[in-house]
């Protein structure tokens, strides 16, 4: 595995009678031993996962060999795309089942609703490839058991999209912290601020012909289809989606478990709902959550999906407050204010963040995470989030949900995040799958 000079691999690969038809500007892996490539497939290529794509095709040593979706139009724009990028057009498919029959296929890259997210790793995972899963890790609590019981068991490598993970302002900031910037930091502010539309009334219509709706709902429990929810809004549904707390509180909370070096809480309340408009939109479009940990320390998070005001600079952050300050961390880099509330340190780290695009950070912001997991699968770096953290990231923001929509407040055991004595929060532990659909445990 380990890297090659251009001058041995052309001796090794001419012995092993391998071609070298291979473009200029793929020269960076050209150097790699062969073993070193990387091919990967994606599910699910819309938005994110054409981000995700992009990616990919660009890292040396990686090759987008299948573009799967249910959607005709998405596939052909990324192979499109693809082409255009590396001069070699990965192969389109419908069926993620029949891509997961590729022996050849290294990883598979899944931006597919949040429904199809534990199933498709599960599935994976069982077929022999490593997978990077967007967030959140899964639908519900189960599903995210099953898939961090499953990495070990099948030996793969499970990366969670959790992008800010391989941001080098982060993971400075957290060094600092960690280094008692602050003091001890006991209360991590985190927040989310947009503007979204109202999604109307759902209308029954006739599915379109470039959609396959039974595998886009795949694991789910079938629904007649309307016009409201693909794509994108299926993300206010609780039938599919994970609300916005889900959707974006999970990359706080993700730092936010970091920086205070906690795990799963002992108590978590919520309150709000879907205040701004009267439609479809099932899950808290303004939202205030609170996870309490042992040794007296507590995240918050104020979700505005229809209130755009951006605190501190960002329409979505986190500040950490501690004994001797506070640390306010953002994509440009970080900035430390001491007790008198006075800027005292400002690191300024905008040429990474410098790319950034509509569907996540954009091409730079991702690179890094990207290239970690490649790197990971190659045996020459570990993950920077792995699934077992990137699933205790993905409950606080089920957790929230829960006690959103029981409108308990949640005690939990802090070493596996379970509610303790709540009949209705243990119901949304898990959910109700199609026949012939439910996630497999590990054999
Ligand atoms: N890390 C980030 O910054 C980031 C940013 C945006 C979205 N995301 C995550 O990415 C995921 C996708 O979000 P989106 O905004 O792109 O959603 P989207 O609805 O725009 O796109 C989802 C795509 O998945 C496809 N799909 C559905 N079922 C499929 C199947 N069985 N096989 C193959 N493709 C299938 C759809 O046809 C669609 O093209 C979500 O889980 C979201 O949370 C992460």
């Amino acid at each position: 595995m380990r890297p090659i000079t251009r001058r041995r691999f052309v001796k090794t690969a001419g012995a092993a009678g391998v071609g070298l038809a291979v473009v200029d500007r793929n020269a960076a892996w050209t150097l790699m031993a062969p073993s070193d490539r990387v091919r990967v497939a994606v599910m699910g290529v819309n938005s994110r996962g054409h981000q995700l794509a992009r990616a990919f095709a660009q890292q040396p040593g990686a090759e987008v060999a299948t573009i799967c979706d249910v959607d005709t139009r998405a596939i052909a724009k990324t192979v499109d795309h693809v082409r255009e990028l590396t001069d070699t057009a990965p192969q389109g498919e419908r069926d993620v089942r029949r891509v997961l029959e590729d022996a050849s296929i290294d990883a598979l890259v899944i931006a597919a609703p949040d429904h199809w997210h534990a199933p498709a790793a599960l599935m994976a995972m069982a077929a022999g490839k490593h997978v990077y899963l967007e967030k959140p890790a899964s639908h519900n609590p189960r599903e995210g058991e099953l898939v961090v019981a499953a990495a070990p068991r099948y030996e793969r490598l499970v990366q969670l999209g959790t992008q800010r993970r391989s941001w080098s302002n982060v993971a400075r900031a957290m060094e600092e912290l960690e280094n008692g910037l602050i003091g001890r930091p006991y209360y991590a502010a985190t927040w989310y601020a947009n503007n979204r539309p109202s999604i109307g009334r759902g209308q029954e219509v006739a599915v379109p012909d470039w959609l396959d709706y039974e595998l886009w709902q795949g694991p789910a429990p079938r629904r007649s289809y309307k016009d409201n929810f693909v794509h994108y809004d299926w993300h206010w549904f609780w039938h599919w989606g994970t609300g916005e707390a889900g959707n974006n509180a999970t990359h706080m909370l993700d730092m936010a478990r970091w920086g205070l070096g906690v795990d799963l809480p002992t108590r978590v309340t919520a309150a709000g709902g879907r205040y701004r408009y009267d439609d479809d939109w099932e899950c808290g479009d303004t939202e205030i959550m609170t996870w309490e940990f042992p040794d007296k320390k507590i995240i918050t998070w104020e979700g505005r999906s229809c209130a755009p005001h951006r605190l501190d600079g960002s329409g979505g952050g986190i500040t950490f407050h501690g004994e001797q300050g506070t640390l306010v961390i953002d994509r440009n880099g970080y900035r430390v204010f001491d007790l008198e509330d006075k800027l005292v340190n400002e690191v300024d780290d905008t040429a990474a963040s410098s790319d950034q695009g509509t569907v996540g950070p954009g091409d730079t912001l991702d690179a890094g995470h990207v290239a970690n997991f490649l790197e990971a699968i190659r045996g020459k770096a570990t993950l920077n989030a792995p699934i077992d953290e990137g699933h205790k990231s993905t409950m606080l923001a089920h957790l929230g949900n829960i006690a959103s929509r029981t409108g308990h407040v949640l005690h939990c055991d802090p070493s596996t995040g379970e509610v303790k004595e709540d009949p209705d929060a243990e119901k949304l532990w898990v959910r109700e799958y199609e026949n012939g659909w439910e996630p497999k445990a590990t054999e």
